[in-house]
Parts: C-alpha cells; structure tokens; sequence
C-alpha cells in the first residue's frame, strides 16, 4: 500500500515509525513531514491545510491511504474533500470533527446523550457569560468554543481570573474561536487520555496515556502542548477503563450516527476520574501528542492494518494487543518555550539513543548539514521499562546524552505513577 500522512510533528514521526514496520506498506510518503519522518517516508513540500494541492498529489500517486495527524486539517474538512475524490482517509468528517473543533456542539451532545460531563453555559456575549461567572463562582473554567492550539482554556482559580478570560475571548485573543465561549464545572479529580479507534459503528479501544501540560517540574508555569507522557495511565484500571466505553465512548458513536455523522478516526477522550468516576473533560478527533509516541512504542500488532480496517468500516473484526510494558516520553523543547522559542539553535548526539529509546523529532530543520531547532517543541525522547520507574530512567539518560544547549525538559515527567509504583513497592 502507498501511505500519505498529513502532519509534521512528534506524533507523525511515530506514526510514521510504526507504518513503516508494516509489511503492508511498500511508500510512505508525508506532507510535509520533518527531518526525523524524512528517515521513514519521502516528505512532500505540501502544507497540511492546502487540501487542493493535498488531493491532487494523491491522485498523482495512486495514495491507498491518507492517515490525517492534526485536527486543524479535519475540522476545515480534508477527509471530506479526499472522499469526494475516491481517496480512502483514516481520519472523521468535518461534521464529526466538531466534537474537538467546537467546545458548545459537545458539550450540548453530552447532554442530549446523557455522557458525564461538567455543568456549562454557552454564551455569545461577554456580559452573558460574566453573569453566570458571578452566579457559579470561582474555581471555574473558560473556554473559547472553537480550535485555539491548546490555548483557549483558562482554567479559573479566582473570578477575577475568569472574568478577563472571558474579556480575553470576547477581545479576539483566539481569534473566530473565541466568538463563541463555553463556561464549564472545574471538575476535580485524576486526569487521563483513553483512545479508540474507530469507524462509525465499532470502537475499538486503543490504549490509555497521561500527559503533562505544565511547562514546569511540579505541573508549574503555563500551560503547553504537552511535555510529556507515559502509557498505559494507572488509574485507567479495567473497571474504569470498562466504565469509559460504555458511559462515554459508546453513546458517542451511537450519537454521532443518530445525528448523521458517524465517527470514523481517532477519538481522544480526556476524562476526569473524580469521586463519582469518569467524566469527560474534552474530546480530540485525533492522536495526542505527545501521547501518539507512547502508544506506538506499545502497539504490538501491525498499525497500517488496523488504521485501514478503521476507513473500511471493518473494526469489528480486529483487535489491537500491546506490550505489558509502560513507555513513557520527554519532551524535549527550545529555550523560550512555550512564550518564544528559540529557533536555529544546533541538536548533535542523536545518534547514540541506545536500545529500546526512540527519539521522535516534533520540530526540527536541516540547516547546513546540521540538525536544528525549528519549534517550540522538538524532540520527544522516548523508552519503554518493565515499571515506569525504569521506562523513565531509560528516558533520562538518553536525554543526557543528547547535546543541545539550546533545549530543555522537564525532569518529572511521570511523577504520579512512579509515586503510585513506589506505594505498592
Ligand atoms: P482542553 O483544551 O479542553 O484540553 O483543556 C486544557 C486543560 O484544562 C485540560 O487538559 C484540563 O487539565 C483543564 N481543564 C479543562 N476543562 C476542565 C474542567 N472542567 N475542570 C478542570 N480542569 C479542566
Ligand atoms: N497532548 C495533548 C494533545 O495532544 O491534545
């Protein structure tokens, strides 16, 4: 099969990486890729929302398959304009993209379908939602409605807080997405990341992961795209891991066929484990990243088949093993992350990551013959261990043996499952 993937990020080169382990798979090709995906595929110069020219290349190149990474591309429709075309996609419809591409429309899906979810308000006005701000009181959460790179949630400890987040909103700091604000129940508790595969009618559980959005060690600082992560998340035991599919993940496909539009794809559920157990915080129509390399680094079984399986509409027959073991990633970012990061800075020692390390490139250039950096987040250093203790060692110590002075990391990332292994001895 001749692959295209859509992306250039940590979470395209792994899956890039595990693609290209498929004896299914005879091109790889990505657009437009970066200089670690440039090792498993040919990366094409063909931006990510230029569906026209995106298409036409797949045409060109008989592509059998286009597997989407990012979800700014799916929610502005490329799987549909693919379709229309005859190009099979892994990877929803813009109309079901709208569970990550507006906060309102699942928020009012949660309720019609009777999914666990926080309390909220919808609100076209900044004094609408101010008032029930004052109503509800603080701690509180504000959110833009629309896609905003992971930056249009302001979780509020004080009213003040989520009053000018939702000035914020309303003075166009995200754009059209904040034309619309969503103000939600702080829900308190453990957060996780379930994923599913599928494709409209079967959800095919897909692996459990917990990230790390602090900048800081010590979950401190702003909030980033993700710093770290690890797999499988401790606290997605079987109990609630069987609560998730049938409270969340299975009235969702249900819902989204009633609606007419079935989920095909990844879906990303964030869910809160509180008191009264899973509720969802947010759904991603799409892999986490950094959550994406860890996942990988466990799937066992051959990922092109089942990503297929998934655009066939043919998940009921698969399954997906993975190994008993934890992987976990570092994050590594350029100096500045995440308010300026520092571009052209020089990345050297790559090349001694040691055995089971996989180091996933996110934001990288060739300039010169060298490797640079070129993004807030760079690398994603990542180790698999019996515990998560030593899936995190391996980690660290292929990080110590990267030169880059101009990058850092945080040196916590799994903190709470180490502490929880160390518990149980
Ligand atoms: P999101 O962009 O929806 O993923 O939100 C970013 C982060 O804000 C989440 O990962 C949570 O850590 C936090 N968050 C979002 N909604 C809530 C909520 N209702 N209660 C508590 N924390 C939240
Ligand atoms: N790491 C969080 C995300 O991909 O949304």
């Amino acid at each position: 099969m001749k692959v295209l993937i859509v992306g250039s990020g940590g979470r395209e080169h792994a899956l890039a990486w595990k693609l290209s382990a498929s004896p299914m798979l005879t091109k790889l090709y990505a657009a437009p890729g970066n200089p670690g995906i440039a090792q498993e595929a040919e990366c094409v110069p063909i931006s990510v929302d230029d569906q026209d020219a995106l298409v036409a290349f797949c045409k060109d190149k008989l592509i059998d398959l286009v597997v989407v990474g990012p979800e700014a591309p799916l929610v502005a429709g490329l799987s549909d304009a693919l379709r229309a075309n005859g190009i099979k996609v892994f990877g929803p419809t813009q109309a079901a993209a709208q569970l990550e591409g507006s906060k309102g429309f699942t928020k009012d899906f949660c309720g019609r379908f009777n999914i666990p979810t926080g309390a909220y308000g919808r609100f076209q006005t900044a004094e609408d939602a101010k008032a029930y701000v004052r109503q509800n009181g603080a701690p509180i959460v504000v959110k833009a409605d629309g896609l905003a790179a992971g930056k249009g949630v302001t979780v509020a400890m004080t009213l003040d807080e989520a009053v000018s987040a939702v000035d914020a909103c309303f003075d166009g700091a995200f754009g059209g997405a904040g034309a619309e604000v969503v103000v939600e129940e702080f829900l308190d508790g453990e957060e996780a990341s379930f994923f599913c595969l599928c494709d409209g009618r079967t959800a095919l559980p897909f692996g459990s992961a917990q990230d790390h959005k602090r900048v800081g060690d010590g979950d401190t600082g702003p909030n980033t795209g993700g710093m770290g992560a690890y797999s499988p998340a401790p606290v997605i035991n079987a109990q609630m891991h069987e609560r998730i599919m049938r409270e969340i993940v299975e009235p969702t496909l249900r819902g989204m066929t009633e609606m007419g539009m079935p989920f095909s794809g990844v879906l990303f559920v964030g869910v809160m484990i509180g008191s009264q157990g899973p509720k969802l915080i947010e759904f991603n129509v799409r892999f986490g990243d950094p959550e994406c390399q860890v996942l990988m680094m466990r799937l066992k079984d051959d990922l092109l088949v089942l990503l297929e399986a998934a655009a066939d509409g043919q998940l009921a027959h698969m399954s997906a093993r993975w190994r008993d073991e934890t992987a976990l990633t570092v994050v590594m970012a350029a100096n500045g992350y995440p308010a300026d990061p520092e571009k052209g800075s020089v990345i050297r020692g790559l090349d001694q990551a040691g055995d089971g390390v996989a180091i996933f490139h996110a934001g990288t250039a060739r300039k010169d013959g060298e490797l640079v950096a070129n993004g807030g987040r760079v690398l994603a250093v990542t180790a698999t261990g019996s515990t998560v203790s030593e899936a995190q060692q391996r980690a660290y110590a292929a990080v110590d043996r990267i030169d880059w002075p101009g990058g850092f990391c945080r040196r916590d990332i799994g903190w709470r499952a180490v502490e929880r292994e160390t518990r149980q001895g």
